[in-house]
C-alpha cells in the first residue's frame, strides 16, 4: 500500500504551524512559528496581533513544512485544518490557506476541531486503545473526553468557568510572575510546600465538570487579606498550594472516570499536560490502578499542525471532507 501523506495547518491563536504526518501516526515535519515573544509584552494573547502575524507567516511556514517532509503539493492525499474553537481571525488565516491550497491542487480538504486535534497527539507516540479518556488541559480548555472508537468523542466534563491553564496564568499575574504563567507556578511550587487552605471544586458528587474561578478568587482573596494585615504569604507556598488543589481534582475526576468505563487508557494532552506536578501524579495513579497512561512529549502537547493532520486522517479515511464553504467557528463543539 501507498503512504498516505497528510499536510496539517494550526492558526486557531498564538502558533502558525504546519505539518506533513505520513498515515495519521509518523511525522515528517512539524513547523511552528511561535509569536509567544510578541505576546509577552501585553501580558497575553492579543487577537489583532496574532491575526496579522498568522498572515505574515503562512505560506512560508506550509512550504518549511513540505521541503523539510521531503514532499510537494502533488504527494499530498488530504489537508487538515484546524477550524474551530479558536480566535475567529486567527482561525480564518489557516483555513483560507487550506482552502486556497485545496482548491488550487485539486487536494481534499478536511475540518479538524483543535481539541480532537490535542487528543490525537498522543496517536503520534502510542496506537489508541478503546474505550479511553483524554483529560485536555491548555490555556483555552478543560475537558475530560470519552472515545469508544476514532473520530467519536464525548464530553464527559468540562470547566464551567475558567480553563485551568487560564486559571494557571491569572494566579502567576497575581503572584507578578510573567506570562505564560504555568511553567512558572510549576517551576515556584517546587521551592514551596502546599501549605495555604484553598478550596477544591469537587461540584457534584457525580458530575466530572471542572471549575477554577473559585480557586483562583481564593487566592487573590487571601493574598490581598495578607497585605491588609501587614503580613506576607510566601509566594512559592502559594503556588504550591493552588498547584494542589487543581491537581488534585484533575487526577481525581480522571481516575474515576477510567474506572467509571473500565478504559484501557488514560491520554493526557493540551499545553498544561507539561505541569511536572500533573504528570507526577497521573504516573502514579494509574501505575497502581493498573491503567496505561499516554502522555505525549511536550512539544506535542502545546499547538502544532502534527496533531491536527494526525486527527485528519481519521476524517480522510472516513470520506469526511469539508466543502469550499468551510469557515472558522469559534465556539465550535466537539
Ligand atoms: O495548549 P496550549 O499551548 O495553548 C492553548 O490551546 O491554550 O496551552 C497553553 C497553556 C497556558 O495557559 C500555559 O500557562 C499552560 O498551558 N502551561 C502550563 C505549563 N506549561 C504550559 N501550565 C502549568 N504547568 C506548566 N508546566
Ligand atoms: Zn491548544
Amino acid at each position: 500500500d501507498k503512504p498516505t501523506y497528510i499536510l496539517g495547518i494550526e492558526t486557531s491563536c498564538d502558533e502558525t504551524s504546519a505539518a506533513v504526518v505520513e498515515d495519521g501516526r509518523k511525522i515528517l515535519s512539524n513547523i511552528i512559528a511561535s509569536q509567544a515573544d510578541i505576546h509577552k509584552r501585553f501580558g497575553g494573547v492579543v487577537p489583532e496581533v496574532a491575526s496579522r502575524r498568522h498572515v505574515e507567516n503562512i505560506t512560508l511556514t506550509i512550504e518549511e513544512a513540505l521541503q523539510a517532509a521531503g514532499k510537494t503539493f502533488d504527494d499530498l492525499a488530504g489537508i487538515a485544518v484546524t477550524y474551530g474553537p479558536g480566535l475567529v481571525g486567527a482561525l480564518l488565516v489557516g483555513v483560507a490557506a487550506a482552502k486556497a491550497i485545496s482548491f488550487a491542487r485539486g487536494i481534499p480538504l478536511i475540518g479538524v476541531h483543535h481539541i480532537a486535534g490535542h487528543i490525537y497527539a498522543n496517536r503520534l507516540v502510542e496506537e489508541m486503545e478503546f474505550p479511553l479518556v483524554a483529560l485536555v488541559v491548555s490555556g483555552g480548555h478543560t475537558e475530560l473526553v470519552l472515545m469508544k472508537e476514532h473520530g467519536d468523542f464525548a464530553i464527559l466534563g468540562e470547566t464551567r468557568d475558567d480553563a485551568a491553564g487560564e486559571a494557571y496564568d491569572k494566579v502567576a499575574r497575581a503572584l507578578h510572575l510573567p506570562y505564560p504563567g504555568g511553567p512558572e507556578i510549576d517551576r515556584l511550587a517546587k521551592e514551596g510546600t502546599a501549605s495555604v487552605p484553598l478550596p477544591r471544586a469537587w461540584l457534584e458528587a457525580d458530575s466530572y465538570d471542572f471549575s477554577f474561578s473559585g480557586l483562583k478568587s481564593a487566592v487573590l482573596n487571601t493574598l490581598h487579606n495578607a497585605e491588609q494585615k501587614g503580613t506576607t504569604i510566601n509566594p512559592a507556598d502559594m503556588a504550591a498550594s493552588f498547584q494542589d488543589s487543581v491537581c488534585e481534582v484533575l487526577v481525581e475526576k480522571t481516575l474515576r472516570a477510567a474506572k467509571q468505563y473500565q478504559v484501557r487508557q488514560v491520554l493526557l494532552a493540551g499545553g498544561v499536560a507539561a505541569n511536572r506536578e500533573l504528570r507526577e501524579r497521573l504516573v502514579q495513579r494509574c501505575q497502581s490502578e493498573g491503567i496505561k497512561l499516554v502522555i505525549p512529549p511536550l512539544s506535542l502537547c502545546t499547538d502544532n499542525a502534527a496533531m491536527i493532520a494526525a486527527a485528519g486522517y481519521i476524517g480522510y479515511l472516513k470520506e469526511d471532507f469539508a466543502d469550499l464553504d468551510l469557515n472558522g467557528v469559534p465556539g465550535l463543539p466537539l
